[in-house]
């Protein structure tokens, strides 16, 4: 390239001011690629046995177990807020636990009674369940552990029975967190021969062998139980390919939306699951995130509300279509303000 001709493609350069775009508030929404409203939420609620109880969880600031009176409070709150979805986990007693999880298949269990609590609401909300055994197993793990090993196909059986009176109670949408091999096609068949043809499946195709799922232990009190890993059925995080074979065989399996598990640090996955597949995908920010934000706006160093928004908008931008989050209700609430 010649002397001149450099000169000239640097002059044009210098008319090329991005900045124009960002100069006020009204043109920066004007050229704004991606939104985050309360449609994208969906409300994570943690359910204990009793009456009127709201007991802060020691290791998530700012969130709380209800009671199911309590918990449906919130749940108005929420419909009042139009987020479209709660989806509720367990704390029951240690009493209730077993080696196989055998509570998760009792249709007057925590989960089954709120659900049906809220469906008799008739409330304009959704209500989503997860059937992985843990929050009902002595040992921690999402299957059923014999001989040291989390026996897949008894798992499956297991977790089918749980999706089904999940539905049975009123569950909209079951979404199976365990990565058993091959049970969103058994939760399919299943739900389908008892008439439920209309519950959905999220699926959690991408569930990661993931550190940041230490603070939910302590809310459903599963932190003291857990033998082991759980990385013989959750993905290394080293892996991308494993996660889209897996979103394939889930989808071919009957599953209506897919889930990527946590969130922030797995955001290419939710890009690639999005652009691959061209499913919904929803996307979990887990406890670890949640704290991880709340513990550093605490500490005054990070505005809480807008790195709250940045954490959120960053999903969309990645390519989520939901957010499972515990911020969903001051997420909602700051989303209002900013509509004024
Ligand atoms: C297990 C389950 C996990 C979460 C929800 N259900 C992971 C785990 O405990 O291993 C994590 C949610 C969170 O961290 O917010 N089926």
């Amino acid at each position: 390239m010649s002397q001149t001709k450099l000169h000239f493609v640097k002059t044009i350069t210098t008319h090329r001011r991005l900045r124009r775009n960002r100069i006020k508030d009204w043109i920066r929404r004007l050229i704004r690629e991606h939104r985050l409203s309360v449609d994208d939420l969906i409300l994570p609620l943690f359910i204990i046995d009793g009456v009127g109880i709201e007991e802060p969880i020691p290791s998530m600031p700012g969130i709380s177990r209800y009671s199911i009176d309590k918990a449906l409070e919130v749940v108005y709150q929420a419909a009042d807020l139009n987020i479209p979805a709660v989806t509720p986990f367990p704390n029951i007693s240690l009493e209730l636990k077993d080696e196989k999880g055998s509570e998760v298949t009792n249709p007057d269990n925590l989960i089954c009674r709120f659900t049906s609590k809220v469906k008799n609401l008739n409330l304009n909300i959704g209500i989503i369940t997860d059937a992985a055994l843990d929050p009902f197993t002595n040992h921690g793990h999402d299957g059923i552990l014999r001989n040291g090993i989390i026996v897949n196909d008894e798992s499956v059986k297991q977790i089918v029975k749980g999706a089904v009176i999940q539905a049975q109670a009123g569950a909209d949408i079951i979404a199976p967190s365990d990565m058993m091999d091959g049970r969103i096609g058994a939760i399919r068949k299943a739900l389908d021969a008892n008439g439920f043809q209309n519950v959905g499946i999220i699926s959690y195709a991408a569930k990661y062998a993931s550190a940041f799922y230490g603070p939910y232990r302590q809310a459903i009190g599963t932190e003291g139980l857990l033998q082991g890993d759980k990385k013989t059925y959750y993905i290394d995080p080293a892996n991308t390919e494993d996660a889209m074979r897996e979103a394939k065989l889930d989808i071919e399996e009957g599953a209506d939306m897919l889930m990527v598990k946590p969130g922030m640090p797995y955001l290419d996955i939710v890009w690639r699951m999005k652009s691959t597949f061209h499913m919904p995908v929803s996307v979990y920010q887990v406890s670890g995130e949640y704290v991880m934000i709340k513990n550093i706006t605490e500490n005054r160093f990070i505005d809480e509300n807008s790195a709250m928004l940045e954490s959120l908008i960053a999903f969309k931008r990645a390519g989520a279509d939901n957010i499972f989050t515990y911020f969903a209700l001051k997420a909602a609430r700051l989303l209002y303000q900013e509509d004024r």
